[in-house]
């Protein structure tokens, strides 16, 4: 295995690593040219359908980026596939699901159906990935949460607060547990066969978890996530994204998930001592830092690594996707930077004693 296939693995079991493995999310997307030049002629549902191109975009911000982890070319929207709802991905907006599901008939009608069945061209393109990359970065799957997918179906598109999904939950709470049910049940298996074809870590996209309040995460959604995420328990290390829910974590460190990664609003320390010591954290520069000189990125770079303390179970990410106008020069840089500065930080832990 190489050193950066090594740390990943190593810091989710806790473990200490030669230096801070990291990835960014969304490092495979609009801010790098070569991925934008073939998506001058593909729909990005036309790359992700071909395994061959689905592989090399997975791979591509290894070889430019430096990254210790490739992410699995995807979008969160990809289990819709086999449940029998349309849905398109238009430019500038994201998802949108032509016929927003709200009814009970309509729940009733979603399809539960095998991952392969549903999407096989999503998993050769895993195989081709692990292949290709050949243990020189983890290879990281992924998938919407269940409340996160409900959002994009229930709604029918990105919102500020999802107004209808929230009417939904606290109007009909039975139908709502169906809903969620179907939804985890589907998400369960597509996970399931991503680790199945070569998927190494996986994490859950909980984009908008920050929208509900605690009472309702842990009444309406934490029981989902618990079921998910016992699933996956013995198949890979999961990790858990979320971002504006720090008044959730209290609540998400009982969801099962090994790993919980943390947006810039809450520094690593303050999440640490919130969760506890039994968990690998994930983060949490401020995506924007990027577009930002290299003297304040790298300062923030630095801050998160001291706020990690050298504590092995750290990888460092963004606090949430690289933006679209990131440089991707800077990203290079900044992988260099953590792999370089974690190292110089981490010799003093010695005196720490045993870990
Ligand atoms: O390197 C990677 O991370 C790429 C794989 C990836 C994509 N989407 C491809 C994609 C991942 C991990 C996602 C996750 C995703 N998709 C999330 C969760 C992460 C988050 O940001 O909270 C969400 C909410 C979505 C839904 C979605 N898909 C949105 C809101 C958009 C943006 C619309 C826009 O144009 O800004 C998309 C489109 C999308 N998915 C792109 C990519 C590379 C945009 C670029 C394109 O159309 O070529």
């Amino acid at each position: 295995m190489s050193p950066s296939a090594a740390r990943m693995l190593g810091a989710s079991r806790q473990e200490p690593t030669d230096s801070t493995p990291v990835w960014f999310m969304r490092q495979a997307g609009r801010s790098l040219p070569e991925y934008r030049l073939l998506r001058q002629r593909m729909t990005l549902l036309e790359m992700v359908r071909d395994p061959a191109v689905c592989c090399q975009v997975t791979c591509m911000p290894v070889e430019l980026l430096g990254v210790d982890a490739a992410v699995l070319f995807a979008d969160i929207m990809l289990p819709l596939e086999g449940m029998g709802v349309p849905f398109q991905m238009e430019d500038g907006v994201g998802p949108v699901v032509t016929d927003p599901i709200r009814t009970e008939d309509q729940i009733d009608a979603l399809r539960v159906v095998a991952a392969e069945e549903a999407t096989p061209y999503l998993f050769e393109g895993i195989r081709l990935a692990r292949r290709e990359l050949g243990g020189r970065a983890a290879l990281i799957g992924f998938g919407p949460s269940p409340f996160t997918l409900a959002c994009y179906l229930v709604e029918g598109r990105g919102s500020r607060d999802f107004p209808h999904v929230r009417a939904l939950m606290y109007a009909q709470p039975s139908l709502w547990s169906r809903l969620m049910r179907t939804l985890t049940e589907v998400l369960s298996r597509y996970l399931l066969a991503q680790v199945d074809s070569g998927a190494q870590l996986v994490q859950v996209f909980d984009s908008w978890a920050g929208v509900l309040d605690e009472h309702s995460y842990r009444e309406s959604v934490a029981p989902h996530l618990s079921k998910l995420f016992g699933d996956l328990r013995t198949a890979a290390p999961a990790i858990y994204f979320s971002t504006g829910s720090p008044h959730l974590l209290g609540a998400i460190a009982e969801i099962g998930a090994p790993g919980i990664s943390v947006d810039w609003r809450l520094p690593l320390r303050e999440a640490w001592s919130r969760v506890g010591p039994d968990f690998f954290l994930q983060g949490n520069l401020d995506p924007a830092l990027v577009l930002s000189r290299w003297e304040d990125l790298e300062r923030g770079a630095r801050a998160v690594l001291k706020g990690a303390g050298g504590q092995p179970g750290h990888i460092f990410n963004l606090g949430h996707g690289v933006l679209p106008d990131s440089d991707p020069s800077q990203l290079r840089r900044l992988v260099e930077f953590v792999h370089e500065f974690s190292g110089e930080y981490r010799a003093p832990a010695r005196d720490r004693g045993p870990v």
